[in-house]
């Protein structure tokens, strides 16, 4: 192949190419990137969390009492707060029984580590004047101690540090009550004070850095199917998610789980500006998920319309929350919570892959232009629908040119195949008409793996959309994280247990892109010498300049089964420096672990290259 630059032929491109989609499935939040370790803290669970049977999916799951002479039950009577209504109460009549918590699937203790113990607790009757809070480790043994003592008849919030003198994989949490008589617990909860930035109530720090790696530009959130739910009694609510976690209202979890909320709008606004990404949250189009349980009743429905008002004054009062100064309404709450500075929301993402139906129209026009009225500068991104092949997106997008939307959502999971074969998407899009957002996308092959094959079809989609950066603003693959045994969707970009991350194959492309990303696109021209589209269509390119780091990125997908020697045309490269950064990823097309390889060349060598089959490979040139 011949591969020409044309250097003096650039465009802009959209800073926001490339960023995550955060939604709560697969256990992504709760027991993933939620750093609590305690399961069920609140005592919430609830049967109808769980899709499938599991008779201990209950107001006491991983939950158990230790020892003769100690009962519960699961209170309503008095709880701390209206939204979070149960607690425990332990009856204890003998002393040396306890509670204990076995985590989410076991708690991970590593020594040496300080852990934050918080737990709210009343005195109920009796002579309970305290409690011995310990970690146990995989054998029983204890690897951490404190004492709670004093307290009244009244919720009080009892914190105290534990230090591990040892490491456990599969730890436990224990609750001994000293004396016999009533006593009342609620929110009981343990952080590793190491949380990513150091935050309290913060995130896992491995699977957090591991996503910063990726250098997002935006984080989408909180999904996905969970920002419109299932059914419109469980459309994602951000006013439950926020302020004081005892006061936040837990819900069920579309993916069959529970919700805890813990990680809430607060903490996803603070995330992404701790990532220095564009906070993007998707709210319901004031329709639920067209796989709603009831069978799609609820899409058919919408919200009544009598309740619109007040459902769009929680999407005004979510950009008052966010941007509103610290004398508004929301933005004081924002700012009591330890925010005072707005969050600079741009963008708001109203509906996910919706059925354009009128009652989706109705709704979604009411809420763009109630938005469009009060807070013109936020861009407001619609939904073109669920993708259908042949019929792409029609209907969403007759609202987007009604209503001038300036960016649609779309999604598609294809085969990598379709990647091959469409790489002029969005060359054909038309410039006049809205900006994209791909929102959602992955190469699916039968069994669902995340392999070299699949994270190539989408290196390759990722050129083409470098080349489109003009009209499409913003992209994520979809879902981001996955807990290895309790998955709902395959594949994930990132896997995870609760010692390990997991990042595969396709996240290693997502990483490089967004590690190589260009202010400009540069015209090049890429002559593969074949008429065969099964082999032109195999070899892709994209080159970039990021004006910022003086940097000319050169990238080169083969998706053939042989090597491929491509000639650069180099008349420019006087420019750079002598020494080429050249990273490579290659191997057998079913590899799950292919990684990154880097290495330096002379600038000279480029002229004459040799493509490894399935490779993605990228050249850096600096700017002398
Ligand atoms: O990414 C997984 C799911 O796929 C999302 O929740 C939904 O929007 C899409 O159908």
């Amino acid at each position: 192949a011949n591969f020409s630059i044309e250097l003096n032929h650039q465009k802009r491109i959209s800073d926001h190419l490339l960023g995550i989609f955060f939604e709560d499935i697969n256990y992504a939040a709760d027991g993933g990137l939620y750093a609590e370790l305690i399961q069920n803290r609140g005592f919430e669970y609830h049967p109808h969390d769980k899709k499938g049977s599991d008779p201990n999916w209950n107001s006491f799951k991983s939950w158990k009492l230790e020892g003769k002479g100690i009962t519960h039950k699961i209170d309503t009577v008095n709880p701390i707060h209206i939204n979070n209504r149960n607690y425990i109460t332990l009856f204890v009549t003998a002393e040396g029984g306890a509670l204990l918590n076995e985590g989410f699937d076991g708690i991970v203790v590593r020594n040496g580590q300080k852990y934050d113990f918080s737990v709210f607790a009343k005195k109920v009757e009796g002579n309970i004047n305290g409690f011995v809070v310990e970690l146990l480790d995989d054998d029983g043994k204890i690897i951490a101690q404190q004492t709670v003592n004093s307290f009244n008849k009244k919720w009080q919030k009892k914190s105290l540090v534990l230090m591990a003198n040892g490491s456990a994989k599969k730890g436990i949490l224990r609750i001994t009550p000293q004396g016999r008589g009533e006593i009342a617990l609620d929110m009981v909860s343990l952080f590793p004070q190491e949380t990513f930035k150091n935050r309290k109530n913060g995130l896992r720090k491995d699977l957090a850095e591991t996503i910063a790696a990726m250098h997002p530009r935006f984080v989408r959130f909180p999904g996905g199917c969970v920002a419109h739910g299932d059914g419109i009694h469980n459309i994602y609510n951000w006013k439950n998610t926020i302020g004081k976690l005892e006061e936040r209202k837990p819900q069920r979890n579309l993916w069959g789980y529970h919700q805890s909320v813990g990680l809430g709008y607060y903490e996803y606004f603070q995330f992404c500006e701790d990532l220095g990404a564009a906070p993007l949250p998707v709210i319901a189009a004031g329709v639920p998920c067209q796989n709603s349980s009831d069978g799609g009743a609820g899409q058919q429905c919408g919200i009544p319309l009598h309740e619109m008002d007040n459902y769009i004054q929680d999407i005004l009062d979510l950009i008052e929350y966010a941007n509103g100064d610290r004398n508004t309404y929301w933005g004081k709450k924002r700012a009591a919570a330890g925010h005072p500075e707005p969050f600079n929301l741009k963008y708001l993402g109203i509906g996910n892959e919706d059925l354009i139906t009128d009652i989706f129209e109705e709704r979604f026009t009411l809420i763009f232009n109630a938005i469009k009225d009060k807070y013109p500068e936020i861009v407001v991104i619609g939904t073109a629908g669920p993708f259908n092949e042949g019929t792409d997106y029609v209907e969403g997008w007759k609202i987007a040119d009604k209503l001038n939307v300036p960016m649609m959502d779309e999604h598609y999971y294809q085969t990598p195949g379709w990647f091959i074969y469409n790489q002029d998407f969005y060359d054909r899009y038309d410039r006049n008409k809205s900006k994209v957002y791909l929102g959602e996308y992955a190469a699916h092959l039968p069994g669902r793996p995340n392999n070299l094959e699949t994270a190539l079809a989408e290196a390759i989609h990722l050129t083409a959309l470098e080349r489109n950066g003009d009209i499409v603003e913003m992209t994520s693959y979809a879902p981001l994280l996955a807990k290895e045994g309790f998955t709902q969707w395959n594949p994930d970009l990132i896997y995870f247990n609760n010692e390990e991350v997991k990042p595969t194959v396709g996240y290693e492309v997502q990483k490089l892109f967004g590690e190589n990303v260009g202010t400009h696109y540069v015209n090049s021209t890429n002559r593969v010498q074949s008429t065969d589209s099964k082999v032109t269509n195999r070899i892709a390119t994209s080159v970039v300049w990021n004006e910022n780091r003086s940097e000319l990125i050169l990238k080169m997908v083969n998706m053939l089964p042989v090597a491929t020697d491509i000639e650069v045309d180099a008349g420019h490269f006087a420019l750079f420096g002598a020494e080429v950064e050249k990273i490579e990823l290659s191997d057998i097309p079913s590899s799950k672990t292919a990684r990154p390889v880097k290495s330096f060349m002379d600038l000279k060598d480029l002229n004459q290259l040799r493509l490894p089959p399935y490779s993605l490979t990228i050249f850096k040139l600096i700017k002398k």
